[in-house]
């Protein structure tokens, strides 16, 4: 390892902080003695904070229709072979019921952005789960939407919101988006939902098209500015559908380098071992808890929708029951010597 990275490690560790462009050269330094380093310090670091515990959250897809076109995603409005589905109220309170009873405190309630799922909608939903199940918590993971929406949805109850930034960098985010979708907006929506009191996530893909080391350096400077609470990274994966269908798929060893530089840069931060880190590979999600992640979040949707809401090939866990995932990422969790609470698991302690 040479010297002026494991310099920038121990800078990392220290100060929380580098710059720009040490960020990219911790990037481009990318070696598999550099990853089991920044690995070990970021596992030191959160079992500090958390122990040996992982948070589970309850992940229910409410709907695949979207009015949005994002060159990556398999539920992209130009996608005509998608059989779309959005679930009813009643179906939804199902998920969260049976959830319960399997020990999640924490559900998430993701969708493409459909325009039926109104304030009006919404708001009766989170309050509806908020209601039944008080200890709880509710996410959100709807897109982009507007202050008084996410006022709304928030005095209904809501507690986190995730929307992943996708890229700190305007110029990769417009070849990722069409013209009509802006970075500005994105990160406007970020800092308003901050505002209103949501725990907030933000997030990237890792190896998307066109990514550079430049792109992952302001991606991490802008994890070490915003500072969420909750930060979604994962590796990209092509979808046969989309314009993007034929580029190559981010790498295990990339995403769980950059889960474990994440860890350093905001200890109590939650981090996901996310669903397509264990598509990439059948033990990915054990080897981002060992990189320093601490969250994984299973699917509580409905057997019958779960092949519909595709944002890429292959995704695992299309067939199984809730139970049946619930009890193998225990098994799994357990295979490497940690285990997943029954919690809320809000972050601890954060300072901002
Ligand atoms: N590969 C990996 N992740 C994807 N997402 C969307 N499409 C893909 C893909 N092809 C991610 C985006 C989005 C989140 C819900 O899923 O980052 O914010
Ligand atoms: Fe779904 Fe393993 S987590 S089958």
């Amino acid at each position: 390892m040479n010297d002026e990275l494991v310099r920038l490690v121990d800078k990392l560790a220290a100060e929380h902080s580098l710059s720009v462009d040490e960020y990219e050269a911790l990037v481009t330094g990318y070696s598999p003695d550099l990853a089991a380093e920044l690995a070990a310090r970021a596992v030191t670091v959160r079992q500090s904070i958390y122990g040996r515990d992982v948070f589970v959250r309850g992940l229910i897809e409410i709907s695949n229709f979207c009015r949005n076109n994002c060159l990556y995603c398999g539920i992209r409005r130009g996608n005509k072979n998608v059989d779309r589905y959005r679930l009813t109220e009643d179906e939804i309170f199902e998920c969260a019921d049976e959830g319960y009873s399997l020990g999640f405190r924490t559900f998430v309630l993701q969708g493409g952005e459909d325009a039926y799922f109104t304030d009006e909608v919404m708001c009766r939903i989170v309050a509806g789960i908020k209601s039944r199940h008080p200890d709880c918590a509710v996410t959100l993971s709807l897109g982009e939407r507007s202050r008084d929406s996410y006022r709304r949805m928030r005095e209904a109850g809501a507690d986190r919101y995730l929307l992943r930034h996708e890229t700190a960098d305007g110029a990769h985010y417009a070849r990722l988006h069409p013209a009509e979708m802006s970075y500005e907006n994105r990160i406007g929506c970020l800092y308003t939902l901050r505002e209103l009191g949501y725990q907030v996530g933000c997030g990237f893909m890792v190896g998307s098209p066109y990514q550079t080391a430049k792109n992952l350096a302001a991606d991490l400077k802008f994890i070490e500015s915003f500072k969420p609470e909750m930060c979604g990274i994962g590796p990209f994966i092509p979808h046969h559908d989309t314009p993007f269908r034929d580029f190559s798929p981010g790498t295990l060893e990339m995403t769980c380098y950059l889960l474990s530089i994440i860890r350093l840069i905001i200890p109590p931060v939650l981090l996901p071992a996310t669903t397509a880190l264990g598509t990439i590979d059948p033990r990915g999600r054990e080897r981002g808890i060992l990189a320093g992640a601490n969250v994984v979040m299973p699917n509580l949707s409905p057997t019958s929708v779960r092949k519909k809401y595709e944002l890429y090939d292959n995704k695992i866990c299309t067939g199984e029951e809730s139970a049946q995932c619930r009890g193998c990422l225990d098994a799994r969790m357990e295979s490497i010597g940690y285990k997943i609470v029954v919690d809320r698991g809000d972050a601890a302690g954060f300072k901002k």
